[in-house]
């Protein structure tokens, strides 16, 4: 018999929280709809009354994506940030659902809310009752429930159920727990809570000590029809479950579990690339389902075996989690018929303009990288929407490094029409670029985050950089690509800069600039 599992997407909220991986608004709506277009059931867009750009967000989310996918908003168990909650996802409707929780666990109680365990229970009743009258759907958390003592646990969970949460969810908010104790916990608070039956469970693991997706997967054997997880296992310190990881294994052994969710799998690996390219965090090589060694056979015995019959050595196809494993098909010669059918077999439609404007830079690119990939043409795509937006533009750059020698670069820059030049000086290629990029502009933001990725395989491939600039309150990213590095580098600060409002040129003389 088969049963259904929701997936709830936490990336934008979990895995926004991890350090280094915050995005703006844009790029959180584009995450969101690549998350709807993969077929998650619930999308966390944010926690709406952290800042007013988190509400915009999850708003604006909820607008363009709520028809098609459940949205939530995160709110402590505060009437205020209940109330921002709905407010911010109710443009989605009968898709809207507001995430309530409070901490449960005795040292949580005690140690930072300072509040009796009656008090707590109270909280809770009050905070889903006051979601339960401002949106359709309420889910309720006991954070830190791996360690809450399992009376007071069943106790507020059948006091939250009977104020109107249709979903619980049972974080082990530390990742502390290991499966078997785990399972056994939703097993017994489904067998032991009254009105069990009136709510769906749910469970959200942290990988502290790399079991999130194991202690998941074992609450869904236990009953949880609900998992909380994020694209590429991102989350506070070491992550949460990896959404492709939950659905790969249910796929893939399903003679085990009998259970379905609604992700469309082929559009793992482009929405895991997306999340990582927006973020700049890389996946690791061997990192399951996602990594770039994920389907790589190198030994000879594996490779003899996998030629023989795949099923040697994969127990899952490429193709069934979107690897392209047919790669290497376009380059110089390729024409805009076999570049369009290219792009739709990705799931992108490009005609007319769009289709002009794409082909000129993958023939920029073929110039210079003899095998264009998935990933470089993915890239390119990206870039284009940023075209309209460039009020600087790097025109050229030049940089010199050795050993023993002081690193230089020259820039031209063209900032809103007006031609500018600048040296700089730096700990290496990249540094000397960057300062004297910066040297022409402001305000030019504080680096948070650099990181760089090859996109592809080889010594041509294209570099991908990721660059995060921070300036007052707002936090901007820009990503570039090319297969020289330096390049890359500056085409991603570049990016970064012309994100940022009131940038300027500075008026300094050419001269003094840059060092
Ligand atoms: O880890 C956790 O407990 C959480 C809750 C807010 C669900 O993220
Ligand atoms: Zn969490």
């Amino acid at each position: 018999m088969s049963d259904r599992l929701y997936i709830f997407d936490t990336t934008l909220r979990d895995g926004e929280q991890s350090p280094g991986c915050s995005m703006n608004i844009e790029e959180k709506l584009k995450v969101a709809h690549a998350l709807s277009a993969l077929g998650v059931d619930v999308i966390e867009a944010g926690f709406p009354a952290a800042s007013p750009g988190d509400f915009e967000a999850v708003n604006s989310i909820a607008k363009e994506v709520g028809k098609n996918t459940i949205i939530t908003g995160l709110a402590r168990a505060h009437a205020k940030d209940i109330e921002h909650a709905g407010a911010a996802i109710r443009p989605a409707g009968d898709h809207a659902r507001i995430h309530t929780f409070i901490a449960t666990s005795p040292i949580h109680m005690q140690a930072k809310l300072r509040m009796q365990p009656e008090e707590v229970l109270q909280r809770a009743v009050d905070a889903v009752t006051q979601a339960r009258a401002l949106a359709p759907q309420v889910e309720f958390s006991a954070e830190d429930a791996g360690r809450s003592d399992m009376d007071f646990l069943c106790r507020i969970v059948e006091a939250a159920i009977k104020a109107g949460a249709g979903i619980i969810n049972i974080p082990d908010t530390v990742g502390y727990m290991t499966p078997t104790e785990f399972g056994e916990r939703i097993r017994s608070l489904r067998e032991r809570v009254p009105n069990s039956d009136q709510a769906i469970f749910s469970v959200h693991c942290h990988n502290d000590l790399g079991l999130a997706v194991a202690n998941s997967l074992a609450a869904v054997e236990a009953g949880a029809r609900q998992v909380e997880c994020t694209i590429n296992g991102l989350g506070e310190r070491a992550g949460n479950a990896a959404v492709e990881e939950i659905v790969m294994t249910l796929k893939t052994r399903y003679d085990h579990y009998h259970i379905d969710t609604a992700v469309d799998t082929t559009k793992i690996i482009p929405t895991s690339k997306l999340v990582s390219q927006i973020t700049g965090m890389p996946v690791q090589a061997n990192k399951a389902i996602v990594g770039a060694n994920a389907f790589a056979h190198e030994s000879g015995i594996h490779q003899d075996g996998v030629l023989k019959h795949k099923q040697t050595y994969e127990i899952m196809t490429p193709e069934s989690v979107g690897l392209n494993t047919n790669r290497m098909i376009l380059g110089k010669h390729s024409g805009r018929a076999a570049l369009k059918s290219r792009y739709a077999d990705l799931g992108t439609e490009l005609d007319g303009d769009a289709l002009n404007a794409v082909f000129a830079r993958f023939k920029a690119l073929a110039d210079k990288k003899k095998d264009i990939f998935d990933e470089d043409l993915m890239t390119i795509l990206a870039g284009d929407d940023e075209v309209d937006m460039e009020r600087i533009k790097l025109i050229s750059l030049h940089a010199a490094s050795g050993m023993g020698d002081t690193p230089v670069a020259a820039v031209e820059l063209e900032i809103e029409g007006e031609l500018l030049k600048a040296t700089g000086e730096g700990d290496g290629p990249v540094d000397a670029a960057f300062k004297a990029i910066k040297s022409l502009v402001e305000p030019n933001g504080k680096l948070l985050l650099y990181s760089v990725n090859a996109i592809t395989a080889g010594t041509d491939a294209q570099g991908e950089v990721t660059v995060r600039l921070q300036n007052d309150d707002l936090i901007v990213n820009g990503q570039g690509s090319d297969t020289d590095i330096v390049v890359a580098s500056a085409k991603a600060l570049v990016a970064a800069l012309n994100k940022l409002p009131n940038m300027h040129a500075r008026k300094v003389h050419a001269q003094y600039s840059g060092v």
